[in-house]
């Protein structure tokens, strides 16, 4: 951020929802900066709001009128005392409702989608010039721009140590049925590979040790290679596997029907390629699969696990579930904790089916009672949480690396990550955020680890 002067333009970016809208406010503070705007979490203070919104799930749009809705009582007291506020809605919930969110919504000025980021700084100028002749700015842009936002989008810096995300495709022309990324996101598309290799090296150039792609759906990517064909996800792990002190790479979310032969041969061969995958599957019921649109079957999907512990025994697997999904019955249901029993989870999350305005699924019959859709989740909850237990058991007395991302609370405490996700709490005089070293698993709780370094323990 700038240097802190205090006559400087202030702005409270408020993020909710999936990493790929984590990734995007941190873009989104850059360009900020550019135009002189600090960073700051008191909304009191600042001259611009915006709230990048998650429509995924449950009641997003409410949320957003009701943040809104505070957001005014600051600005009608900022007002009073001849201060200006602006009040921004990005993300998903803006590219769905944009109009509906201005005609609703009178206190919002700004509201654009996740494509026309980069356009950031010239809609702020229009609000702002309606600002200085005392009208009200009502600006609105959710178009999905032809040119790409990513070659306009400032790149990556490390904003929180050593483990840092990088967007590599955005958008999914799956259309499952009850999903409304293929709507707020639009049609795939792929970062080309340079790009995503030129970002890497500045952020490994300061520190960071391990990055993550992201994608709506990732392991779809298909860049431009430089050369003039695409290049797949192997290929892109491969490539970015060559970066000098990048230790390690993941990558999320998967959908099954891309999971591809070359990409689970680079999981038995690229040391770099962490062993963790989160894999959705959503359910169980071949029935159910078919009516969410998934394009792959319970056995398909077990098929593709075994092929990943072939390639990669020690791999660990991570999913999404939704439960009470239209039509689903009793016996569908156990079809979905039988396929749980039958992968082993290191890690899930799991949902109550929500309709999504606009989605096919929200138009079907048989929707499921809200107590049967409580109650499933309840079940199956239980058996993914023993399965991360179980899983994290199985880790004590175990020996990994761990890398070091933040401080624990105990004085002297790091937390860090093994290979497989989970969080290890170490507490050792000379250790370093950013160090890879190996540990020993002392204990085991359902959500993290407790280890010593390695070759103290052996000395102790
Ligand atoms: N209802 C419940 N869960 C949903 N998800 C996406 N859309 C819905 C919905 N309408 C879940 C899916 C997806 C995850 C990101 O959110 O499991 O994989
Ligand atoms: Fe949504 Fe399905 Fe695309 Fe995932 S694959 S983003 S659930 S439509």
């Amino acid at each position: 951020m700038s240097v802190t002067t205090p006559n400087a333009r202030k702005v409270l970016i408020k993020t909710f929802g999936c990493q790929m809208n984590v990734y995007d406010s941190e873009r989104m503070g850059e360009l900020l900066d550019k135009e002189g705007y600090v960073a700051t979490n008191e909304a009191g203070e600042a001259d611009l709001v915006i709230l990048n919104t998650c429509h995924i799930r449950e009641k997003a749009a409410e949320k957003v009128y009701s943040e809104v809705g505070r957001l005014r009582r600051v600005a009608d007291e900022r007002r009073a005392h001849g201060r200006e506020t602006l009040i921004a809605v990005a993300g998903c919930v803006a590219q769905a409702e944009g109009a509906e969110i201005i005609r609703r919504a009178g206190a919002v000025n700004m509201v654009f989608g996740p494509q026309t980021y980069h356009r950031l700084p010239d809609m702020l100028a229009r609000a702002r010039e309606a600002q200085a002749q005392g009208q009200t700015p009502r600006v609105l842009d959710t178009d999905f721009p032809v040119e790409e936002k990513f070659d306009h989008m400032p790149k990556g810096r490390v904003s929180a140590g050593p483990a840092a995300f990088v967007t590599v495709q955005e958008g999914c022309d799956k259309f499952c049925t009850f999903c409304v990324v293929p709507y707020t996101r639009g049609a795939e598309i792929s970062r080309p590979l340079a790009a995503i290799e030129g970002e890497t090296r500045d952020l490994v150039a300061q520190g960071v040790r391990e990055v993550t792609l992201l994608g709506q759906n990732v392991n779809a990517y298909h860049g431009d290679d430089g050369r003039g064909a695409a290049a797949d996800l192997p290929g892109l792990i491969r490539r970015l596997a060559a970066i000098e002190g990048l230790a390690r790479i993941r990558y999320t979310t998967s959908h099954p029907r891309d999971m591809t032969d070359a990409l689970i041969m680079a999981h038995g061969e690229v040391d770099k390629l962490m062993p963790y995958l989160h894999l959705p599957v959503q359910a169980g019921s071949d029935r159910v699969l078919a009516a969410m649109n998934r394009k792959h079957t319970a056995e398909s999907y077990l098929a593709i696990i075994e092929r990943l512990r072939a390639a990669r025994p020690d791999l660990a697997l991570s999913g999404d579930f939704i439960v009470g999904f239209p039509g689903e019955t009793e016996e569908d249901f156990r079809q979905t904790l039988a396929l749980v029993e039958a992968v082993g989870y290191a890690q899930a999350y799991s949902f109550k089916y929500s309709p999504r305005p606009g989605t096919p699924a929200a138009e079907m019959a048989d929707q499921v009672p809200e107590d049967e859709k409580a109650d499933r989740l309840a079940r199956l909850q239980d058996l993914l949480n023993r399965q991360q237990l179980a899983f994290n058991q199985r880790s004590v007395g175990r020996t990994m690396p761990v890398l070091f991302e933040r401080a624990g609370r105990r004085p002297g405490q790091l937390i860090g990550r093994s290979p497989y996700m989970q969080s290890v709490h170490v507490e050792a005089a000379d250790l370093r955020i950013g160090d890879i070293r190996a540990c020993e698993i002392l204990a085991a709780g359902a959500n993290s680890l407790h280890g010593a370094l390695a070759e103290r323990s052996q000395a102790a």
